[in-house]
């Protein structure tokens, strides 16, 4: 063991929910290169390697300083011998050729084209790059079959890869909050995501809706829907009922899944804009996320729509082995004592784990 050795080798929490991790950090280089490797794990179907990568930049993103040498890394939990070796080249030579090799390989190109689409996921990225697609144009060139939501992710391409910046979030969520006003008084908009974290810029808004009267809530998405689409606002909208029941237990749910089942809109927003690439025609294409909770499940919801994905993976995580509780969006089941531990704030809710509250600032993990 070189802890002795290690500035950074003090002993680190072995869960992302246990650390504090900023949006800024200094370990960049490194990070990026271990996502990239996580992404392209991801692409290939090998959940497991994807994960590994994506444990070891986290625990790098909650280092307090820039790591210098590779005998650092000492004592630091869920740092694999590959992600080691990635670490390694980056420190010596700047970057590591297994990353560079697959940045340039087509197939990662292409899936990261294709998975930019809103609406195309691994499995149909992948599908099309085995039929030998390789741009855009092809698909439309070949007549690829395309969901509608596809068709609109396509349409708005540009845009939608074009990040949303704070002004654009904060407008929208203004936008839904004088829908929300005209049919339910009293009823909230929060800005989650990213945005909530502090990220300066995002690939969408996630916008979480509740009352403070439970059941008040019932029906008011689908109102707010149809007025913002008649105003001109929406692009593209998909609905899905809530479908979660208190009474079904959360088994069906499980710890892992991020779906969750609350009433909720996936959309495109025509959103007015002064400045940047939007300019000239005076709008831009916007994806944006509602989510209506019930209140009694609403600190669930916030902590579930806050992220970041590998924090909130590790919340379940923890809870699920060191506690043997099951967290979701929607709830938190204790499994020893049979019992739902409810919560009124997310602070409540760590204090139920039994974890320091990590302040949304400090879940860019
Ligand atoms: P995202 O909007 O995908 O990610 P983000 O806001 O962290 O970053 P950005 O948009 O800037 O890329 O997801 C936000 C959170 O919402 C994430 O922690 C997971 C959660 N989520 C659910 O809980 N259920 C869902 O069905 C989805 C799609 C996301
Ligand atoms: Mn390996
Ligand atoms: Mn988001
Ligand atoms: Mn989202």
């Amino acid at each position: 063991r070189v802890a002795e050795l290690a500035p950074h080798g003090r002993q680190m929490a072995p869960y992302a929910c246990q650390r504090r991790t900023p949006l800024l950090h200094s370990n960049q280089p490194l990070t990026e290169a271990l996502e990239t490797l996580a992404e392209e794990a991801g692409f290939s179907g090998s959940e497991g390697r994807s994960l590994a990568f994506t444990r070891a930049a986290s625990v790098l993103k909650a280092l307090p300083g820039r790591l210098g040498a590779l005998e650092e890394l000492g004592s630091l939990p869920g740092i694999g011998e590959h992600s080691r070796r990635v670490i390694q080249d980056v420190l010596e030579d700047g970057v590591c050729t297994e990353v560079e090799r697959v940045k340039l390989s087509e197939r990662y190109r292409t899936m990261k084209l294709f998975t930019k689409i809103f609406g195309v996921g691994v499995r149909t990225a992948s599908r099309w790059y085995q039929e030998g697609l390789r741009t855009l144009l092809d698909l439309q060139e070949r007549n690829t079959k395309l969901t509608r939501q596809q068709q609109a992710g396509l349409r708005h391409y540009g845009d939608l890869n074009t990040p949303v910046e704070r002004s654009e979030a904060e407008s929208t969520s203004r936008a839904v909050q004088e829908a929300v006003k005209r049919f339910l008084p009293g009823a909230s908009v929060t800005l989650a995501g990213g945005f909530r974290r502090g990220k300066p810029r995002g690939h969408d808004v996630d916008l979480l809706l509740t009352h403070p009267e439970e059941g008040r809530e019932v029906g008011l998405l689908s109102r707010v829907v149809s007025w913002l689409d008649s105003q001109g606002l929406i692009l593209y909208q998909h609905s899905q009922e809530n479908s979660y029941g208190l009474r079904e237990g959360p088994e069906p749910l499980g710890g892992r899944d991020v779906m969750d089942r609350f009433e909720r809109c996936f959309s495109i927003f025509r959103l007015e804009v002064q400045g940047g690439p939007g300019a000239a025609r005076g709008w831009k294409a916007v994806r944006v996320d509602l989510v209506v909770a019930p209140v009694s499940q609403f600190p669930f919801a916030l902590l579930g729509w806050t992220g970041s994905r590998h924090f909130e993976r590790e919340l379940r995580r923890f809870a699920s082995r060191e506690r043997k509780m099951v967290l979701n969006s929607h709830a938190l089941y204790d499994t020893r004592q049979n019992l739902f531990l409810p919560a009124a704030s997310e602070e409540e809710i760590f204090q139920h784990l039994g974890l320091e509250y990590v302040p949304p600032a400090q879940r860019n993990a």
